[in-house]
């Protein structure tokens, strides 16, 4: 598959699967790095040479998608709704940092999702990755998986903890979407 990753920040999530890529843990090819706005996790799309575009205009998204030939979209970190234009268009996974349906929806994203959980005193949190539709955080699971939060002191102590997870978890789910 012909990979786009769609980022907003940090771009952790991305430099795992970037990582990945380059272990051959997956046969995809991430072709394009995409984000709204000049994100600092475009520089690791810089390091491994992918392209990258930085564009809120989607009729300019999908031409470069179609022009990649992109088979499949991964939201890791982006932050604004997708288009119905785009999800009409491609398949479109995204990683999210809470135990879905638990800690989704509006207003969920970020550290918001661990301070919500940690103001819970939940003893378990996780991350989810699932195929996007046009309600937020709603689409069918694809992997989710858990890790003891009993022992966090903080939201940022839970934030650093599912983080981990997300990064072994987003790689897994390309691996199995190439499975089917
Ligand atoms: C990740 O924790 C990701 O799950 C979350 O943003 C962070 C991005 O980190 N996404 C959402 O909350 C989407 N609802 P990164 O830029 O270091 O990959």
């Amino acid at each position: 598959m012909n990979i786009a990753v769609f980022i907003s920040g940090t771009g952790t999530n991305l430099k795992a699967l970037l990582d990945a890529q380059k272990d051959n843990y997956f046969k995809s090819k991430i072709v394009e790095v995409v984000s709204n706005k000049n994100a600092a996790g475009l520089n690791f799309a810089r390091e491994f040479g992918i392209d990258t575009l930085v564009s809120k205009d989607d009729s300019e998204i999908i031409d470069r998608l179609r022009e990649k030939k992109v088979d499949l979209i991964v939201l890791a970190g982006f932050l604004p709704k997708v288009s119905e234009k785009i999800i009409n268009e491609f398949t479109i996974i995204n990683i999210h940092p809470s135990l879905l349906p638990k800690y989704g929806g509006k207003g969920f994203y970020g550290i918001h999702v661990h301070e919500k959980v940690f103001e819970n005193m939940e003893k378990e949190s996780g991350a989810t990755v699932h195929y996007v539709n046009e309600n937020l955080d709603d689409g069918d699971i694809i992997l989710q998986r858990k890790v003891d939060i009993s022992d966090c002191k903080s939201a940022q102590d839970i934030a650093n903890k599912v983080l981990k997870i997300e990064h072994g978890i987003l790689k897994d789910a390309i691996k199995k979407l190439e499975e089917i």
